[in-house]
């Protein structure tokens, strides 16, 4: 079979900008509404996507998107959708640097159970400085967040590892509950971690749930390509989507790993028209919803929450130097190194990074066409599918999967029961059973 296209639904309630809440068809409750995401959910199911990725952030202010200011977690609304649907792989984004490791890998793993091999987890760092005035905590500085995280999935992996795969015997006859030779303590002390384990929770079907991670700047992008199966980008031009992909691809070789063993999933958010003009008037009217200020606080939270408005907005884009470089690091120096090479106004760029226009806005033709470019030109090797807007995902489940299903790109049922197996991923040995094996 030639190589498929991995896509996962980005769920989300109320939509990614400031302004979809206020569309005619929009359900204003939609991000706290059950039915809501089963609805979406048995959808992406029912299309064969391999996965629903749940986003999560730590810290609101007044100016945070409407879906951020009223959400639910991600693991509790992941339970939920693991009790109506069978295949579909969940995604939970879980922050290393407000979380202890104990707790998390005994929750993926419950969910991991729960849902019979079909738990993911997106590792984030937290970039927002205000997490740690919820969390009693210092916020850690960037590199050291990521250093936390590597040592945070080293005892969680180790956790996992707890029980080898049949430790528990049963044996009713003799009284025998489990094998004690297949029960390992981890005894962790490290810099950030002393965990002395077990985990009290069996070995799940997965082994270890599906790791995803979204990191951009050098020392994101290697932890992503060491320990990631699955990466998540928000990348706009396909140019740039082909330098990342590259980039991390051969940073995955280089750390001895297969490249095809982690995929690289930008996020779109496809707007679809009869014609391209309708789809055009379509994201045009999301635009026209958008004032200055909403752009300015979405483009502020990628700088800690800075305030933008004191600049003016027709001008060249601000000098601002290291303010909030301790949130988004790599995507603003993107962003501001985009700003300087073209000359960009604040508003532009504020307009830019709220509402880009992006290549997904057409008709289903014209969407595949460029799903299938960056697919076959090595920037992508699937997609996370968000919804701009209420309706947007079941046009582009009914309109566009059959398209790219005809052009066998995309399966037409699910190859196997756990989230490892659609993903063409293994199951990792149990470190243990490892060395008696040797
Ligand atoms: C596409 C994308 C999606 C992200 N999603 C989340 C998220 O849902 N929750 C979160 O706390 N951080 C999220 N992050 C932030 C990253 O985990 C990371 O903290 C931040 O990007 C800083 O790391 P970097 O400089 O390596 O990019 C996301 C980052 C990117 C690029």
């Amino acid at each position: 079979m030639t190589k498929q296209l991995k896509l996962g639904l980005g769920l989300t309630g109320v939509g990614t900008s400031h302004v979809a809440w206020r569309r005619p068809q929009a359900n204003p409750k939609a991000s706290v509404d059950i039915d809501h995401y089963i609805r979406q959910a048995q959808r992406a199911e029912l299309a064969k996507f391999d996965l629903l990725f749940v986003a999560d952030g730590l810290f609101i202010n007044e100016k945070s998107l409407p879906h951020f200011l009223n959400r639910f977690e991600p693991l509790t609304i992941l339970s939920a959708l693991a009790t109506v649907t069978q295949n579909i792989g969940l995604v939970a984004t879980i922050s290393t640097s407000y979380s202890e490791p104990y707790t998390i890998a005994r929750q993926l793993a419950s969910l991991d159970h729960i849902s019979k091999g079909r738990a993911g987890w997106n590792v984030v760092t937290s970039p927002l400085e205000g997490s740690a005035l919820n969390y009693g905590k210092v916020h850690p500085e960037h590199d050291d967040r990521y250093r936390i995280a590597e040592e945070y999935l080293e005892v969680v992996k180790g956790l996992w590892d707890s029980w080898e795969d049949d430790a528990f015997v049963a044996d009713k006859e003799k009284g025998i509950f489990f094998d004690p030779e297949k029960l390992h303590m981890l005894n962790h002390q490290g810099e950030y971690f002393s965990v002395r384990g077990p985990l009290n929770i069996s070995r799940s079907r997965q082994g270890h749930p599906v790791i995803f991670q979204a990191g951009t700047s050098t020392v994101g992008r290697n932890f992503a390509s060491t320990h990631a199966d699955c990466v998540f980008t928000n990348l706009v031009s396909i140019e740039n989507a082909r330098e990342y992909y590259r980039d991390l691809k051969e940073l995955a070789l280089s750390s001895g790993r297969d490249p095809e063993s982690l995929s690289i999933l930008p996020s779109i958010q496809p707007i679809l028209g009869q014609t391209q003009e309708e789809a055009n008037a379509k994201f045009d009217m999301i635009g026209d919803l958008l004032s200055p200020e909403d752009t300015l606080n979405y483009l502020g939270r990628f700088f800690d929450h800075f305030d933008f408005s004191q600049f003016p907005l027709d001008e060249p884009f601000p000098e601002i130097g290291a303010i909030g470089s301790n949130a988004f690091k790599g995507g603003q120096d993107r962003l501001k190194k985009e700003a300087k090479e073209k000359g960009l106004t604040l508003r532009e760029v504020a307009l830019q990074v709220t509402h880009p226009r992006h290549p997904f806005i057409g008709t289903p033709e014209k969407v595949a066409d460029e799903i299938q470019k960056w697919f076959v030109t090595g920037a992508a090797d699937g997609f996370i599918v968000g919804s701009s807007e209420e309706g947007a995902f079941d046009e582009f489940v009914d309109l566009v999967i059959p398209i790219l299903q005809q052009r066998g790109l995309f399966r037409t049922e699910y190859e196997k029961d756990t989230f490892r197996g659609n993903l063409g991923l293994h199951v990792p040995q149990n470190r243990h059973s490892q060395v008696k094996t040797v």
